[in-house]
């Protein structure tokens, strides 16, 4: 995306939260999210700053300060897989195990292609429907091998186009 695209669409994102400071995590989660590589660049943090009319260190602080954002280019979609203890009773590390192996890369990493990322996350709290993974923040339960290879393969299929941006799967 040239500069000029990309300040356009920064401006139509920062718009729908009628330009407003306090909304500053909901303009970055959806800056982020329209970003091909799932991340907030310096140049988009400086702008977002410059907009808001704050200082460029208070909109890196909260950048950097929650986990959901990312100021490094990650996949087009990332996978968090839970481990914390109810999660790994019903088998996570055999999530993690099966995504690897499909994907190719090991936990943190994202494949070459740009398509996938990888993280191992605490709970989120859908321990109910444990193992349990999140891929783009959307939440998906009683994970089975079947069940990722399937999503694996749809989002391969989908993901080399706009509408497989932010696509919610039914298992
Ligand atoms: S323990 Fe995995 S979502 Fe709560």
């Amino acid at each position: 995306m040239d500069e000029t695209a990309l300040f356009s669409q920064l401006d139509t994102i920062i718009a729908k939260y009628d330009n407003s400071k306090e909304r500053l995590i909901q303009i970055l989660l959806d800056l982020q999210k329209s970003s091909e590589q799932n991340y907030l660049s310096e140049e988009c943090l400086e702008y977002v700053a410059e907009k808001l009319n704050l200082k460029e260190s208070q909109v890196y602080e909260v950048a950097t300060f929650y986990s959901m954002l990312n100021h490094k280019p990650k996949g087009r979609y990332v996978i968090e897989i839970c481990d914390s203890a109810p999660c790994h009773v019903c088998g996570s590390q055999k999530v993690i195990d099966i995504l690897e192996e499909l994907l190719g890369i090991k936990i943190g990493e994202t494949t070459a292609d740009g398509m996938f990322t990888l993280h191992q996350v605490s709970c989120f709290g859908a321990c109910e429907i444990s193992p349990a993974i999140k891929i783009d923040n959307k939440v998906y339960g009683n994970i089975t091998k079947e069940k990722l290879e399937s999503v694996i393969r749809i989002l391969k299929y989908i993901g080399g186009n706009e509408r497989g941006k932010n696509i919610e799967i039914d298992f």
